[in-house]
């Protein structure tokens, strides 16, 4: 087990989480494909006015790439547990049937947004949701742990593509 992190004895599909923390923000894909203009004036208002990407979209559609990307999963017939985190990865409390998948996909998604990874649409690292945060109780060992591997999984995916 890589560096006997607490958190992932929680899992008994570790699978399904990796899938659905790959796939948690594919609603931002499946919006500027339908709505490119609409998306690129999103990520416009997103900068200009210092907004969080998800509540740009909300100004622009009415909904956000989580509730779209959510959507799109289930009319793909994808299991729960990879449809609720992707719908609730920005709230996770909502989640009803997936609650600890959704917390994982909620908390690992700040992390990499604070880390600087990618580009999520805006520069903002949003804050992880309190009662989640109490409720994973990652002790500070932990949280290093995490970190370290996710600075490795960030390198082996760099590795991938240069
Ligand atoms: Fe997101």
């Amino acid at each position: 087990m890589a560096r006997g992190i607490a958190i992932k004895k929680k899992f008994n599909e570790p699978e399904e989480v990796m899938v659905s923390a790959l796939l948690h923000d594919i609603g931002k894909v499946a919006m500027k494909a339908k709505f490119s203009q609409e998306y690129g004036e999103t990520l416009w208002m997103s900068e200009k006015e210092g907004l969080l990407i998800k509540d740009a979209e909300e100004r622009m559609f009415s909904t956000n790439h989580a509730e779209a990307g959510g959507w799109l999963c289930q009319k793909w017939n994808f299991p729960v547990n990879l449809i609720e985190p992707i719908a609730y990865h920005h709230r996770p409390t909502l989640s009803k049937n997936a609650l600890f998948q959704t917390e994982v996909v909620h908390v690992a998604d700040n992390l990499v947004r604070g880390r600087g990874f990618g580009f999520p649409g805006d520069r903002l690292v949003p804050a992880v949701n309190p009662e989640v945060w109490e409720k994973l109780s990652l002790s500070q060992s932990d949280l290093r742990d995490l970190l370290s591997d996710m600075e490795d999984a960030i390198q082996e995916a760099t590795d991938l593509v240069t």
